[in-house]
């Protein structure tokens, strides 16, 4: 049941005519009020493909809205609260990266879609974590410039026949690098039965301890298709939220109660509320950059 803040943005959204996108992570109150939720990938397909909305309302960090802004440069892209940033988006200053692309002019670049607007447009391809070996193979290059997770970087290393060469060397995410190996082993003992499945911005023991590596829409898909009864999901804790409500038949034991991404969490019912109102926070890129980036993000859209 729907509370009265909830439809009254039901409401507002549909006589602006706007599409609220909400990440996994979101909380469920703002799932629950959002007409598409998924991960980074599928926003960026999903924000491709919206064709009949002037406005978009983008409850995700914002990395996510900027691509989403790139690649709809006629509508008005809002994100609720104009914080909400992904710190390790912000470990990838554009100068460093042009000063790796200088020290090894024979590599591709390929971006996690975790990357300012500025890095995006020095990048060849970009890639989410649910595309990353696909996108590093489809290359004709057999050295790769790759960044900012230096625990995805890992994670497509172990894959590909290819020299992969983290940029910066110790990029990651502070949420992801909380799980650990004795957490794993206590919860594999204490659940046998269980899939244990782990983000691939995890540290490396933990993703080789993990029965599959997967990003969050690769778990969603997992569970769907899977006859296990029982999860231990190793990822941001309210994906275990959209987990539970689609599965009400299955079991989901976050990893870790408190993996919480704190950037997610500014975004607030009242604050989409906001947003729809008072059409605030505008997201923009330069044209310039949006340009370039927009050749890098495509690029990997036809991949996918
Ligand atoms: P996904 O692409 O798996 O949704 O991951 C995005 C992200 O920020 C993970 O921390
Ligand atoms: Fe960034 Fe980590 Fe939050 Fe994802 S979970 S948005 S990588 S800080």
């Amino acid at each position: 049941m729907l509370n009265d803040l909830q439809k009254e943005i039901i409401k507002l959204k549909e006589e602006k005519n706007a599409t609220i996108l909400a990440h996994n992570y979101q909380t469920g109150d703002i799932q629950e009020i959002a007409d598409f939720i998924g991960d980074s990938l599928e926003l960026c397909i999903k924000a491709s493909e919206i064709t009949d909305s002037p406005l978009v309302v983008f409850c995700g960090v914002d990395f996510m809205a900027e691509t989403a802004a790139i690649l709809n440069p006629d509508k008005k892209i809002l994100i609720p609260d104009k914080n909400s940033e992904c710190p390790m988006a912000n470990m990838l200053p554009v100068e460093e990266l042009r000063k790796a692309k200088k020290r090894y002019p024979d590599a591709a670049v390929v971006l996690y879609v975790n990357t300012l607007a500025e890095a995006k447009a020095e990048a060849d391809i970009l890639c989410t974590s649910a595309n990353a070996v696909k996108v590093v193979e489809s290359l004709d290059e057999d050295l790769i410039l790759f960044g900012p997770d230096m625990n995805l970087a890992w994670h497509v290393q172990q894959q590909v026949d290819k020299e992969i060469i983290p940029v910066p060397e110790n990029g990651h995410c502070y949420v992801h690098r909380m799980f650990n190996l004795h957490d794993m082993h206590a919860l594999r003992e204490k659940y046998p039965d269980a899939d244990i499945m782990i983000h691939p911005e995890s540290d490396p023991e933990v993703q080789e301890f993990a029965d599959y590596v997967l990003s969050t829409g690769g778990m969603m898909r997992h569970v769907a298709e899977s006859p296990k009864q029982t999860f231990i999901v190793g990822t941001e804790y309210d994906l275990v939220t959209r987990l539970r409500g689609e599965h009400p038949d299955k079991t989901f034991i976050p990893a870790l109660d408190d993996a919480i991404c704190e950037n997610m969490k500014l975004h607030t019912l009242e604050k989409v509320k906001n947003s729809l109102l008072n059409e605030e926070f505008v997201v923009t890129v330069p044209e310039e950059t949006a340009k370039e980036a927009r050749k890098a993000i495509q690029r990997m859209l036809d991949v996918s």
